[in-house]
């Protein structure tokens, strides 16, 4: 018996990186995972990879950012599926053409990076919280970062979208209290994703070297990997963390406890 036998979850962003690492684990310990991503040849990747699985990868192509889209996602999973026990809003964008001072920023930048990362997680909540108040309850687990808590310059868009999550986070968890969902977030530190990689291509620094560093201001001496963000998704969505909401688990090889790392 896997942990998630007969639960349903939706990861959004789950075709690559963190996002597919979450629906990956799920689906090992048994879980339906529908995957709302952009990207469909990653999304046929991803359904492809987790076939043999003891759970199962659903692929669904969505902008997430879109409220009808969003809307449609969870009618059609729980039409689909029987119900929706797990969310988790994952996806997130940093492009690589946003680093500047923030009174630079064009508005249509901080437009999409707000949209994709804060108002999506607010959209997706809004139309799973009525149907996990009428099956019972839930849980939301939203993939926020480091930076919603500590900055570097440049990420203006980027790290009030996270900051926003943390305290959309907070909100949420006080006022589904009674009605069983809870909601959560994990603050990853830097992870190996397809993220990270375009990030440090548009720098011209995606070498060993720049790689080596990055691992050096990980306290573990280390990045890491979607599959240590997943096991953290997955307890916080357990039984287990049943006594835990409103609160963020920070995933980062010990980059807050150190500091001043910007
Ligand atoms: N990688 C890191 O170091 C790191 C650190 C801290 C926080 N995070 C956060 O973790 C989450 C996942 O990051 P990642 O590194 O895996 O990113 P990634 O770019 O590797 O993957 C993101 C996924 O989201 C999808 N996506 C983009 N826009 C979308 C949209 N509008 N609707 C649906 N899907 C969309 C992409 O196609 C991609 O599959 C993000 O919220 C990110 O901010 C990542």
């Amino acid at each position: 018996m896997g942990r998630y036998d007969g639960r349903v979850a939706i990861v959004t962003g789950g075709a690559k990186g963190i996002g597919r690492g979450v629906c990956v684990a799920f689906a090992e310990e048994g879980a339906t995972v529908v995957c709302a991503d952009v990207d469909e040849a990653a999304g046929a990747q991803i359904e492809a990879d987790a076939a043999f699985l003891s759970g199962s990868v659903r692929f669904v192509s969505a902008d997430v950012s879109e409220d009808a889209v969003c809307e449609g996602l969870i009618v059609q999973a729980v039409s689909d599926h029987g119900g929706l026990h797990v969310l988790c809003n994952n996806v997130g964008i940093q492009p690589t053409n946003s680093y500047m001072p923030a009174h630079e920023l064009p508005v249509e930048l901080w437009d999409r990076i707000i949209d994709v990362n804060l108002k999506s997680t607010f959209l997706m909540c809004r139309h799973a919280i009525p149907v996990m108040k009428d099956q019972g309850g839930g849980v939301i687990v939203n993939t926020a970062s480091v930076q919603g808590l500590q900055s570097a310059p440049g990420v203006s868009a980027y790290a009030a979208s996270k900051g926003g999550q943390l305290s959309l986070t907070r909100q949420l968890a006080l006022e589904y209290a009674r009605d069983n969902i809870r909601v959560l977030a994990v603050n990853p530190g830097t992870i190996d994703t397809p993220l990270v990689d375009e990030a440090l291509e548009a720098l011209g620094a995606n070498t060993p070297e720049a790689r080596e560093g990055m691992a050096e201001v990980h306290p573990v001496g280390r990045i890491g990997q979607p599959s240590d963000i997943a096991k953290v998704v997955l307890f916080l969505a357990s039984d287990d963390a049943s006594f835990m909401t409103g609160e963020y688990v920070c995933v980062d090889g010990g980059v807050m406890a150190k500091g001043a790392w910007a």
